[in-house]
């Protein structure tokens, strides 16, 4: 697996695994220990996803039975827009650590850019500070809020995870992360399968080459653009599939085809639509039960 290093000198996978709408406890609990199985060492979960004990559970199992050392893995959960002011982020770290079984993260993250997100990054802050986790970050920050964000904070946010495929490349965000030192994730990199990607004939084109499926030519041109890529899927094989993108590369010419892809905008998710905004304003991880 190869790393990339965040801008306080630490490593983490370019490949990590997403458990978004993996609710079930059991079946989460079984998809992780796939995913560590097969070689996954980064998880991404969220409050939001009401699967921080199965993940848990999953990576303590995996460590218990001496598959993998606790640091060998990089967890990373995320703050809910209910928790973010400075007494929120306290306590939602230690609910977060809690029911992942946790005694550190390795990212904590604002999940979105709502609420008091500045007196929630001192807490992030503080945290960072003492050691409880090892770096901390934010999500769906858009050019112009992170711009502000960056300008205003003392520690620059090592990642910010960011809807972004081969539909929508958004390189005037990378851009504008890579200013302030900030590595740049992608969540859905699989455009949770919107605009024909798995049978696409560009992508599939390029994948016969090289024996790749049209889900490894995605994943390997973020990762290869310096994008860290946190796949989802339930099903082992696919674990595999998406986590074999190290043994080819594009050719330049490769990755201008796939730019050329880009819509310019979201096929998943409109966050500037008003209504969208208010939704992640007050919805709450237990409404998603
Ligand atoms: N920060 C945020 O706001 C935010 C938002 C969304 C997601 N995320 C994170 O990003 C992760 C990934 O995004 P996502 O789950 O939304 O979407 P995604 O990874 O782009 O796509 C997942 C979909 O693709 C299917 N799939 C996966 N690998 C495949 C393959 N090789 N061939 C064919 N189908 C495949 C999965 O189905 P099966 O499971 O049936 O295989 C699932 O339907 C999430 O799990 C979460 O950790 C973060």
């Amino acid at each position: 697996m190869e790393m990339i290093r965040l801008s306080n000198g630490i490593e983490t996978p370019l490949v990590g695994f997403g458990v978004f709408q993996i609710q079930d406890a059991e079946q989460c609990r079984q998809a992780v220990t796939d995913a560590i199985d097969v070689g996954y060492r980064r998880i991404d979960t969220a409050v939001l996803y009401n699967n921080e004990a199965a993940v848990g559970k999953a990576v303590r199992e995996a460590i218990a039975a001496g598959k993998v050392t606790r640091e060998e893995m990089f967890i990373n959960t995320k703050l809910w827009t209910c928790d973010a002011s400075y007494e929120g982020a306290r306590k939602a770290y230690e609910r977060s650590t809690e029911r992942l079984g946790l005694d550190y993260l390795d990212m904590f993250m604002i999940h979105f850019p709502f609420g008091d997100v500045y007196g929630a990054w001192k807490a992030l802050e503080e945290l960072y500070a003492a050691g409880k986790v090892r770096a901390i970050a934010v999500s769906n920050f858009q050019v112009p809020k992170f711009t502000e964000f960056a300008e205003i904070v003392d520690v620059k946010p090592h990642v910010n995870q960011l809807e972004m495929h081969p539909f929508f490349a958004r390189y005037d965000s990378i851009e504008n992360m890579r200013e302030y030192g900030t590595v740049p994730e992608a969540w859905g990199p699989l455009a949770e399968g919107k605009e024909g990607i798995f049978t696409h004939p560009v992508l599939t084109g390029i994948g016969e080459k090289y024996g790749k499926t049209a889900a490894q030519v995605a994943l390997r041109w973020n990762v290869q653009r310096g994008v860290i890529v946190v796949p989802k899927t339930v099903h082992k094989e696919r674990m595999v599939e998406n986590i074999s993108i190290f043994d080819f590369a594009l050719t330049d010419e490769e990755m201008k085809q796939v730019d050329a892809l880009d819509l310019g905008h979201s096929p998943i998710i409109d966050h500037n639509n008003p209504r969208v905004v208010k939704y992640f304003v007050h919805v709450k991880p237990e409404d998603l039960l």
